[in-house]
């Protein structure tokens, strides 16, 4: 199997290239792609010490071509970033000014994200529908995850949406629960970055009700949560339901702290270092410091189970009556079986009313986010932003917009 990864130049790569090189099936070749050329060879080199420490045969290539780079791939896997950590830092810093939260996936900060990532998202499919394998696998980690497959899917992709919430969060409660995270089964449910779970089964047995009941406290604490949201719903937010159920409280810290991207801008910088080292063959621990932390470990189960060893896993697709409340188009992120033939939702329980009303909020917001991401126009813009439950207001809704507008201009033709 050939897996082409387009942002190869990641810092985060070498969490990948580690993944790859213990696996128990075939990877034969991975091919990282980047514009960024000299980034690209301090980790594709730092990619090859990794591969040769564990004495794996995968064969580990780089180039800034990227037709040559997806020509055969089985597998393209998307974790490029428009515009690197500056644009991030605008898009968690410009919505402050309007009293909103400046996240890089939530709010009017994703919404900048979606609208300078969707057309370069696309031009890379369509080059892969061309070079690539002809049954070959998008797998979108590129955020918003949930917006990037939507429109992947619309355009008529093979394509999946992957995040690494969900088994963060199984990893943690397997933690509390003193078994293996295979052990775990999750119920998790929603869309991206918006999801809760709501069982976490191990032997047929659902252990939510009784980790909420002996751990709520720690478990509610690093969401920034109080713990009665998760006692009165029975279910376990996932963090980035930070930023609706205590929004105001993160725009008052993010006025006086520093934006993520700055800091992660600062990781990035001593990681390269850090791969320079030619005496380096390992992960550096620094790498855990990112939120990505075990993304590999979703992706490679993942690549598994569409490549010959089933298994179930949360995964951004298609949401065809899964849940309800939501139309057939929509794209959510729920457990999936996943094979050969790719993800099929399973069946589960429609979302209880307050949980039903924010996703069918949310999701309607993504429509119009792809809408105004393919099509422009500072009109659809407004529109999906008046749409977005942390923005609603129209004065406010105007103000985001010239100011997303103003900060992403070289990022956007129409603008
Ligand atoms: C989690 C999310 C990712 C996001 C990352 C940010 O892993 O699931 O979608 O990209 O956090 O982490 P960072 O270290 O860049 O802040
Ligand atoms: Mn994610």
């Amino acid at each position: 199997m050939k897996v082409a990864v387009v942002g190869g130049g990641s810092t985060y790569t070498p969490e990948l290239v580690d993944g790859f090189a213990r696996l128990p099936f075939a990877v034969d070749e991975v091919v990282l792609i980047d514009p960024a050329v000299s980034r690209l060879g301090v980790v594709g080199e730092f990619g090859r010490r990794i591969v040769a420490r564990y004495g794996s045969a995968v064969r580990l290539t780089w180039t800034d071509d990227l037709d040559a780079g997806l020509t055969d791939a089985d597998v393209v896997l998307l974790q490029l970033r428009v515009g690197g950590q500056e644009t991030r830092i605008s898009d968690e810093t410009f919505p402050l000014e309007c009293g909103c939260v400046g996240q890089e996936t939530t709010g009017a900060g994703g919404l900048a994200k979606a609208l300078r990532t969707v057309p370069v998202v696309l031009d890379i499919a369509r080059a892969a529908r061309r070079r690539a394998a002809p049954d070959a696998w998008v797998i979108a980690f590129t955020n918003p995850v949930g917006i990037v497959t939507r429109a992947l899917l619309d355009d008529g992709h093979r394509a999946l949406g992957l995040c690494n919430v969900a088994i963060g969060v199984q990893r943690s409660l397997a933690g509390l629960l003193d078994v293996t995270p295979d052990a775990v089964t999750l119920d998790h449910v929603g869309l991206n970055h918006l999801t809760w779970a709501r069982a976490a089964t191990v032997n047929g047995v659902d252990r939510l009700p009784e980790l909420i009941a002996k751990h709520g406290d720690d478990l509610a604490e690093p969401l920034g949560l109080p713990a009665e949201l998760l006692r009165l719903s029975g279910t376990l937010p996932s963090y980035y339901l930070r930023y609706f159920y205590a929004h105001d409280s993160v725009v008052a810290e993010e006025r006086t702290s520093k934006p993520r991207g700055a800091r992660v801008a600062e990781i990035e910088r001593e990681l390269l270092d850090l791969y320079r080292d030619p005496a380096l063959d390992e992960k550096p621990e620094l790498l855990t410091q990112r939120g990505g932390a075990y993304y590999s470990e979703a992706a490679i189960g993942l690549l598994a189970s569409l490549h010959g060893s089933p298994g179930r896993h949360a995964v951004n697709v298609r949401n065809d009556g899964t849940l309800p409340n939501l139309p057939s188009d929509a794209v959510v992120e729920v457990m999936c079986d996943v094979s050969a033939g790719g993800a099929v939702p399973v069946p589960t329980t429609p979302l209880a009313p307050d949980h039903a009303g924010l996703v069918s909020h949310v999701s309607a917001y993504e429509e119009l986010a792809v809408d105004a991401a393919l099509r422009g126009g500072a009109d659809r813009v407004f529109r999906a932003l008046l749409a977005h439950p942390l923005v609603g207001q129209a004065d406010q809704a105007r103000g985001l917009t010239d100011r997303l507008l103003a900060a992403n201009s070289e990022f956007l033709a129409w603008a």
